[in-house]
């Protein structure tokens, strides 16, 4: 049942493989704990990734690993609407909608776009080389996703930001064109930037820096992969600064205050190297990543349970859809 006091948060989730320890505590794991207030609607973006990925069995397998990882890190179908946006054809029609109130100038100056556009320059191409018009339009395709479940809240990396205003812009404007507030503003949400997870190299934790802990790696490579955390060469007895520590960092995600504060005092007191620290962390992050690790194997191995709760996802997803785009077929006066 829906509840209409509860604010609405959608996201969409781009199929690219397994997500890192970043992704879980910058997005995931933010997403799940907004979805304990307010009711979330969050999908999987395959029509966004087909952009970039012609390959329909990579597609198939990403598609799986996401949701099994989110259903992994404790996604409840039963309380998150989770589904398919290509299980929703409304979206075509609602993108075909929002085309008409979309000015071309817009499109031209988002960011993913003019990074195109300069490199292609830097390499002396042809300035649209490779750009294909999903790209091109991929801000309207994301306003469609996000307007079509009148959405309050979309919780996102700050690189989406922008996409969020122009669906805000392009919202505005057909409200306008039609007296009406047919379609909700709605509101990008991002976590702290000062919670950016740093990777096994000390920089951003990101898929382009190769320095990344995958989430569901084998136990045995987890703890491989934080033996390889880069450190100062401080030795056993020196005191050591927590504040500046890669693997302190990714402690404090972890631990209870109570752990955290003890670690801080061995760090400061001196008598703790690091292959020490290291162990303590990779003991807390199995305790933690084990359980969701074996839930995600499970589902890897049965992808008819996968298919299973987004179709039905999706066909709720579907109902809410429907009506909308029945109101708004009348507001354009096309019923
Ligand atoms: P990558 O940099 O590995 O390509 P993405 O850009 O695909 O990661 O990240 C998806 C989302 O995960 C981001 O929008 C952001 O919210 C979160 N995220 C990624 N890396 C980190 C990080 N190192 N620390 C915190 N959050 C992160
Ligand atoms: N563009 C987002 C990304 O690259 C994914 C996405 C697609 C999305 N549609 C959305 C995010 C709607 C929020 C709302 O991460």
């Amino acid at each position: 049942m829906t509840d209409t006091k509860k604010k609405i948060a959608l996201t969409g989730i781009k199929p690219t493989g397994i997500p890192h320890l970043g992704n879980y505590l910058g997005a995931i794991r933010p997403a799940l704990e907004l979805s304990k207030t307010c009711e979330a609607r969050y999908f999987i973006a395959d029509y966004h990734a087909l952009n970039a990925c012609k390959d329909p069995a990579v597609l198939r397998k990403m598609t799986l690993e996401v949701a099994a990882t989110w259903l992994a890190a404790g996604l409840d179908p039963d309380k998150v609407l989770i589904y398919k946006q290509s299980l929703v054809p409304q979206t075509h029609e609602l993108l075909t909608i929002l085309m008409a109130f979309t000015p071309k100038g817009l499109m031209n100056r988002a960011h993913a776009y003019k990074a195109m556009l300069q490199s292609n320059a830097e390499a002396g191409k042809d300035p649209d080389d490779g750009v294909n018009m999903g790209l091109f339009t991929y801000p309207v395709l994301m306003a469609a996703d996000i307007l079509l479940f009148d959405t309050d809240f979309v919780p996102v990396g700050k690189d989406q930001f922008q996409h969020v205003e122009m669906a805000v812009d392009i919202a505005q404007s057909f409200n306008h064109v039609y007296s009406c507030e047919a379609l909700k503003i709605p509101q990008a949400l991002s976590s702290d930037i000062s919670s950016i997870l740093p990777g096994l190299d000390g920089r951003k934790m990101s898929k382009s820096y190769d320095n990344t802990i995958p989430l569901f790696v084998p136990e045995k490579q987890l703890r491989k992969l934080i033996m390889r955390i880069i450190t100062n060469s401080q030795g056993v007895e020196e005191p050591k600064d927590p504040d500046t520590c890669t693997i302190f960092s990714i402690y404090k995600n972890f631990a209870t205050e109570a752990q955290i504060q003890s670690l801080r005092e061995r760090y400061l007191a001196g008598g703790m190297g690091w292959g020490h620290a290291k162990q303590e962390l990779f003991e807390l992050m199995n305790e933690h990543l084990s359980p969701m690790r074996a839930r995600y194997d499970e589902l890897m191995a049965n992808p008819a349970e996968i298919d299973r709760i987004l179709a039905e996802g999706s066909a709720k997803a579907r109902d809410f859809a429907s009506e909308k785009i029945k109101y708004l077929r009348q507001v354009i006066g096309v019923e």
